[in-house]
C-alpha cells in the first residue's frame, strides 16, 4: 500500500517518462485528486474534440466514464490507444437505452409515422446505440450543442426520437419553441408510448432515461434558497427536470456553468445544480464569489468517482508494461456507423 504522496510522486514521474506519448483527459466531475494530472479538463464536447485533435499521443487515459472513452477511441487513429482507469466506471443513463430496446421503439415509430423520424442521441449512450443512430440518418448531441443541432434537424425534418435523456431532450426542444403537448415519453421497458390525443401531432419522442445525479435538485430547494438569499442567481445543468430549469435563471452544460460563473462580477451569489465535485471546485476556485450547491448533500456521480489515484497509477504501470487490460475499443463496424453520427455533430 502506497501513501497518497507516494502515488502522486509516481504518477508525475511516469507522466514525465511518457512525455508527448501520453495524453490524460479528465471530465469536470472527476475527483479533485485526479484533476492536477490532466493535460486537459473539460465537458463531454470539449474532451471529444480534444481527443479528435490529438494525433501524436500513443496512449490516451480517459478519466471519465465508459461512453466517453468509447467516443475517444472512435475519434482517434487506429494506433492510438484509449484507456479507462476503472472498467466499472459506466454511466447509468447510457445504460438506460440498449440496442434491442431501440430496435423495438423504431419498429413502433416506423409503423406509426409515414415520414422519417430522426434519431438524436445524447453522447451519453453506448457505441451500439450511436451506431444505430448513425445508420438511420441521425446525429449525436452533447449538452453544449444540443440546441444548435436539434434546430438543424428540425430545419429539415418534422419529428425526432431523442434518447436516452428525456430531460435534455425536453429542455432543448422546449427552448426551441416546441410545446410540451407535442412531446411524449417512450417507455423502453414496457415498449409503450405514453401519449394522449393524436400521435401525428407529436414532434419529439423522448426516451424515458435520466441522470440519477441531476434528479437530486428540486424546485423546493431553489425556492428555499431564494427565500433566504436575495439576488441569488440559479444555474442548472439541462439533465435536470424542466420544472427545475424553469425555476432557474439559466441553464447549460458544465462548460457553460463554469463560463457564466467566471464572467460574473465578484460577490455574485450563485446556487448551482450539477455534480457537487464541480460545484465544490468552483467554490474553491472563486473565493470572491458566493457560490453554493442547490443541494449540498446530493451525492456526486458514483461512477465518475470510481477513478482514484491508485487506478491512475495502476493504468500507467500497465501501459508501461505493454498491457492493454484497461484499453477500451470499439469494433470496426460499430465505429464506422457511429462515426457517421459523430461527424454530423462535429460538422460546422
Ligand atoms: P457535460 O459534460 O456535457 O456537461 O455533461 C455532463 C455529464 O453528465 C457527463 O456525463
Ligand atoms: Fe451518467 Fe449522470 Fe454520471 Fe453523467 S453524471 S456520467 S449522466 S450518471
Amino acid at each position: 500500500h502506497l501513501s497518497d504522496g507516494e502515488m502522486i510522486r509516481k504518477i508525475y514521474e511516469k507522466k514525465r517518462q511518457f512525455g508527448d506519448d501520453l495524453l490524460i483527459l479528465a471530465h469536470h466531475y472527476q475527483k479533485n485528486e485526479i484533476i492536477p494530472f490532466a493535460d486537459y479538463v473539460g465537458d463531454s464536447l470539449q474532451l471529444a474534440k480534444e481527443a479528435a485533435a490529438n494525433e501524436s499521443a500513443k496512449h490516451i487515459i480517459f478519466c471519465g466514464v465508459h461512453f466517453m472513452a468509447e467516443t475517444a477511441d472512435m475519434l482517434t487513429t487506429a494506433d492510438q490507444k484509449v484507456y479507462l482507469p476503472d472498467a466499472l466506471a459506466g454511466c447509468s443513463m447510457a445504460d438506460m437505452a440498449n440496442l434491442e430496446q431501440l430496435e423495438q421503439a423504431w419498429q413502433f415509430l416506423e409503423t406509426t409515422y409515414a415520414e422519417p423520424v430522426i434519431p438524436v442521441t445524447y453522447i451519453n449512450s453506448t457505441a451500439a446505440v450511436k451506431a444505430f443512430v448513425g445508420n438511420h440518418d441521425g446525429v449525436i448531441v452533447t449538452s453544449s450543442n444540443a440546441e444548435t443541432i436539434l434546430k438543424r434537424v428540425f430545419d429539415k425534418h418534422q419529428r425526432v426520437l431523442f434518447l436516452p435523456d428525456q430531460h435534455l431532450g425536453r429542455n432543448t426542444a422546449y427552448q426551441l419553441g416546441i410545446p410540451l403537448e407535442q412531446m411524449a415519453v417512450w417507455h423502453p421497458k414496457q415498449n409503450r408510448l405514453e401519449a394522449e390525443g393524436d400521435l401525428q401531432n407529436l414532434k419529439v419522442i423522448l426516451w424515458q432515461g435520466r441522470c440519477c445525479v441531476h434528479q437530486q435538485y428540486t424546485v423546493e430547494q431553489i425556492k428555499t434558497l431564494r427565500s433566504q438569499i436575495s439576488n441569488l442567481k440559479v444555474i442548472v445543468h439541462p439533465e435536470c427536470p424542466i420544472e427545475v430549469v424553469q425555476a432557474s435563471d439559466s441553464y447549460g452544460s458544465t462548460k457553460k456553468i463554469i463560463d457564466e460563473v467566471a464572467a460574473s462580477p465578484e460577490g455574485t451569489k450563485w446556487a448551482i445544480g450539477t455534480d457537487n465535485n464541480l460545484v465544490n471546485r468552483l467554490i474553491q476556485s472563486f473565493p470572491n464569489h458566493d457560490i453554493r450547491s442547490i443541494n449540498a448533500s446530493a451525492f456526486s456521480c458514483i461512477t465518475m468517482n470510481r477513478i482514484r489515484l491508485a487506478h491512475l497509477l495502476w493504468t500507467l504501470e500497465e501501459i508501461e508494461q505493454g498491457s492493454t487490460i484497461q484499453q477500451i475499443t470499439v469494433d470496426e463496424a460499430t465505429q464506422i456507423s457511429s462515426l457517421k453520427a459523430l461527424e454530423r455533430m462535429l460538422a460546422k
